[in-house]
């Protein structure tokens, strides 16, 4: 036992702990183990028959785990969370069989958020987006990427941005920016969507790289957004400003955007439903992680899956995200997301938990989470749960029990 106590500092002994590191690709799980937590960070890791030779002189606050399952904090690298308005509107509309295509193409889906936004003062679109981010909260996310692209105008971009930096300090999460500006053409610029490129590098994208709000440039690469041609030069602009970049491809069509993304060293390329083996190539060599998000497939009533096999068998990492935005995957929950995965895409519970985690982590190229080792952030959850299955097993059950941010409880049901 602790030799005097540190509100600090913890020993969570007898968990099951997922996700531990064992090599730089191998994961394992300890069927009994316990974890020390000191300073924010993971300080030790093991069976606990080894606890002994650790015991001496830590001063901490020891927490019995009872067996329960404990997984690093999960990870939503691709939301939307910050916006105006909501667009039930269109899904009732898609209920009688119109298209998401069509009903962008006839001035509502990203446009109609586009105008809402604008419209939204930067506190109320961080205090909307931040109440969602709750959801996500409950279930054990301790770190969150937003992007901006429902401004599709220097100020209102800039206010998206901003507001996702706000809800850092809102919440107890770690929040990660992309600037979206290559999402959808506005009105303003109907027919000039060279003319509106010229604007996202020359102007928007200077400005938001100008005030440190983006940590990654993502763009649109499809029928309805933007070309090959058009996202290679955003991708040229953020590389001249030092971002890295992600990209929205092959979700509706094929139009090589993952292989120019791979071209860019991308990290992650996202949705990926009509990626080809030849997408899957160049993935595979630029160490590009494969985003797959089931929410879209589903609220869009999909019937093309994104290549898993191919994925796996090219040894390309895949992540799994909600992809929450109010139009084509309105949701939020990320255990849902993963009962999703396994459901319509054919993933195992496990590799479910490794792409919140692990995976996630590499798309965001966080590299101190996302695995439970000594030296990572203490971003950790423990569930009312005895082993990874039944995280996804129940749709609608929320096992999260604990949850540790930077080594604090912020989270907890119940008793020890
Ligand atoms: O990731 N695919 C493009 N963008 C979003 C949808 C945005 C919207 O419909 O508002 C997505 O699914
Ligand atoms: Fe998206």
């Amino acid at each position: 036992m602790s030799k005097s106590t540190s509100p600090n500092n913890y020993r969570l002994i007898n968990a099951r702990l997922a996700v531990v590191v064992s090599s730089e690709t191998e994961h394992r799980s300890i069927a009994n183990g316990f974890v020390d937590i000191a300073n924010g960070v993971i300080s030790g890791v093991g069976e606990m028959s080894t606890l002994s030779q650790y015991n001496d002189e830590i001063s901490c606050q020891t927490i019995d785990c009872k067996g329960r399952l404990m997984t690093p904090g999960l990870i939503d690298c691709h939301t939307h969370l910050v916006y105006g308005g909501a667009r039930q509107n269109e899904f009732e509309q898609r209920l009688t069989g119109l298209s998401y295509e069509a009903i962008a193409r006839s001035g509502g889906g990203i446009k109609s958020t586009v105008a809402a936004t604008r419209k939204t003062s930067v506190d109320v679109l961080a205090q909307r987006a931040a109440e969602r981010l709750d959801c996500l909260l409950a279930e054990g996310v301790t770190t969150v990427e937003i992007k901006s692209g429902y401004g599709l105008d220097t100020e209102t971009e800039l206010k998206m941005l901003s507001a996702a930096r706000k809800i850092e300090k809102m919440r107890a999460i770690d929040v990660k920016t992309s600037f979206l500006g290559a999402h959808a053409l506005p009105d303003e610029y109907a027919g000039r969507s060279d003319e509106y490129i010229d604007h996202v590098c020359n102007d928007m994208l200077p400005a938001v790289a100008a005030q440190g709000l983006a940590d990654a440039v993502d763009g649109f690469c499809e029928g309805i957004a933007f070309s090959c041609d058009q996202i290679e030069r955003v991708f040229k602009a953020a590389v001249l400003h030092g971002l890295p970049v992600k990209l929205h491809a092959e979700q509706l069509s094929n139009l090589g955007g993952a292989a120019l993304a791979a071209r860019y060293g991308a990290m992650s390329v996202d949705h990926i439903e009509y990626l080809d083996q030849e997408g899957v190539d160049a993935i595979a060599a630029s160490g590009t992680v494969a985003t797959v998000l089931p929410g879209a497939f589903y609220y869009l009533n999909e019937s093309q899956k994104p290549p898993i096999q191919a994925l796996r068998d090219a040894g390309v990492p895949i992540a799994v995200a909600t992809d929450h935005n109010p139009g084509s995957s309105p949701l939020l929950s990320l255990l849902a997301t993963m009962n999703m995965v396994c459901v319509l895409f054919g993933l195992t519970p496990q590799e479910a938990l490794l792409s919140v985690t692990v995976n996630a982590a590499k798309a965001l190229r966080l590299e101190d989470r996302g695995v439970i080792a000594v030296g990572n952030k203490a971003d950790l959850v423990i569930w009312q749960a005895e082993a990874e299955v039944d995280l996804v097993y129940s749709l609608g059950k929320n096992p999260c029990h604990t949850v540790f941010k930077n080594g604090q409880i912020v989270l907890t049901k119940g008793e020890n």
